[in-house]
């Protein structure tokens, strides 16, 4: 099968991950395809704020959970990394930009034999004091939304395959 394809029908959200850290040439490999993807216009005004401090992690999980009345254990699944993708309020592009972004960072990852998972929760509450606090202290800019954000790591346990919906492709000739 084409390598492309057969890496986009491997791939999965994983939502377990062994505690050892993914190597740096690895994370440099998915950072390298992240930044390589289209943006509208090419502003390429997004930023890739990479977490790989459990304790710093810990600090952004307690204000997502506090923000949304998440449950005391809810932690982006604990990845040994996170990957923030913030771009620009002004961007009409920045969730596209962010989104193209993301799904090559899991493409690379899941090549890699690394597994990723979309983590959406930030998007509504950038601007709540205790978050914004908490992502100006990550180096993330006053005038940005983190549209996505992917947890990344060593996969513990295979996910399972979703099965995928019929009639959703239309031609017209
Ligand atoms: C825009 C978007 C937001 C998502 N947000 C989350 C999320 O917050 N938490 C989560 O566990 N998975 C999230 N996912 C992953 C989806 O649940 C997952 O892609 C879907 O169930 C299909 O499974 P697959 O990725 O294994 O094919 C998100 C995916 C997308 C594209």
């Amino acid at each position: 099968m084409n390598e492309v394809l057969q890496n986009i029908l491997t791939r999965r959200s994983v939502r377990k991950f062994k505690e050892e850290q993914i190597k740096d040439e690895e994370l440099e490999l998915i950072l390298k395809a992240g930044v390589y993807a289209p943006s509208g216009m090419n502003k390429q005004t997004w930023q890739f704020t990479v977490v790989q401090s459990r304790e710093k992690m810990e600090l952004l999980a307690k204000v997502v959970r506090k923000a949304l009345g998440r449950d005391a254990g809810y932690n982006f699944y604990a990845p040994p990394t996170l990957i923030m993708l913030s771009n620009e309020k002004e961007n009409v592009n920045g969730l596209a930009d962010c989104a193209c972004a993301l799904e090559n960072i899991f493409l690379m990852a899941n090549s890699l034999g690394i597994g990723s998972c979309w983590i959406n929760q930030l998007r509504t509450i950038c601007d709540e004091k205790e978050v914004r606090e908490v992502l100006s202290s990550f180096g993330i800019p006053e005038n940005h939304i983190v549209w996505g954000m992917a947890s990344i790591g060593y996969p513990e346990g295979i996910s399972k395959a979703h099965e995928r919906k019929d009639g959703v492709i239309k031609f017209v000739k």
